[in-house]
């Protein structure tokens, strides 16, 4: 592991191998290797078990792959349409709870959502296909297109893919081509009471 990517303290690796790449192969992927991905995302924890994630997917050279291609911005475009999937990431924002009828909103859709993605992204990591989370998007237009209700947000995309030569990329993104660091731990754990500074 690079000298960037050091804990701190003891943590497995696994943590420190996930990373973000851009380049990527085209190739690729077997339906397995995509459910396994998705598969650990179902396992996440979610307040009163809720499971609010939902994955809308397309592999390249599909029949929806040019739409999906569409819904991002043109600076992710430029990359992902080198990628295996493409991963549209939405959650219910309403549940109903245990012992009622009504639906009501569900305040943590986002933050379980998040912990879902997180843990497709360690699978995708292990598995050897890389998942880039992208912000990026069209929200409007992937809501639109993929004609997802209005009691779903739309939260972010994913790019999977087999990691490829940087040589693909442009000279700016092939800068930007390696694992990055991270803030010092103490910057953002406090015992006992509020102490950040930024
Ligand atoms: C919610 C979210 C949105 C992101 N949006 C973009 C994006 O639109 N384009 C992009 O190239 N990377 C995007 N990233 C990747 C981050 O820049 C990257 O995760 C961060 O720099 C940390 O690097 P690492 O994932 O390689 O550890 C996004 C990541 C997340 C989690």
């Amino acid at each position: 592991m690079s000298e960037i990517r050091t804990p701190e303290h003891p943590v497995d690796s696994l943590f420190l191998k996930r990373w973000s790449p851009r380049a990527f192969t085209g190739e690729a992927i077997d339906d397995a290797t995509l459910l396994t991905l998705f598969e650990a995302a179902r396992w996440a924890p979610s307040a009163y078990n809720a499971q609010p994630w939902r994955f809308i997917y397309s592999k390249n050279g599909s029949e929806s792959w040019p739409q999906f291609l569409e819904i991002l911005f043109e600076f992710n475009r430029s990359w992902a349409r080198n990628a295996s999937a493409l991963v549209i990431v939405l959650s219910k924002t309403s549940f109903i709870p245990p012992g009622k009828t009504e639906p009501q909103p569900f305040p943590s859709h986002s933050f379980d959502t998040g912990a879902a993605w997180a843990s497709l992204a360690l699978q995708a990591t292990l598995s050897g296909w890389p998942a880039h989370g992208i912000g990026g998007i069209d929200k409007d237009k992937a809501r639109t297109l993929l004609a997802i209700p209005d009691d779903y947000a739309i939260e972010e995309g994913i790019v999977v893919g087999k990691q490829g030569d940087k040589s693909g990329l442009s000279e700016s993104l092939r800068e930007r081509e390696t694992p990055s660091a991270r803030k010092p731990l103490a910057s953002l754990i406090a015992e006992g009471r509020f102490t950040f500074t930024d």
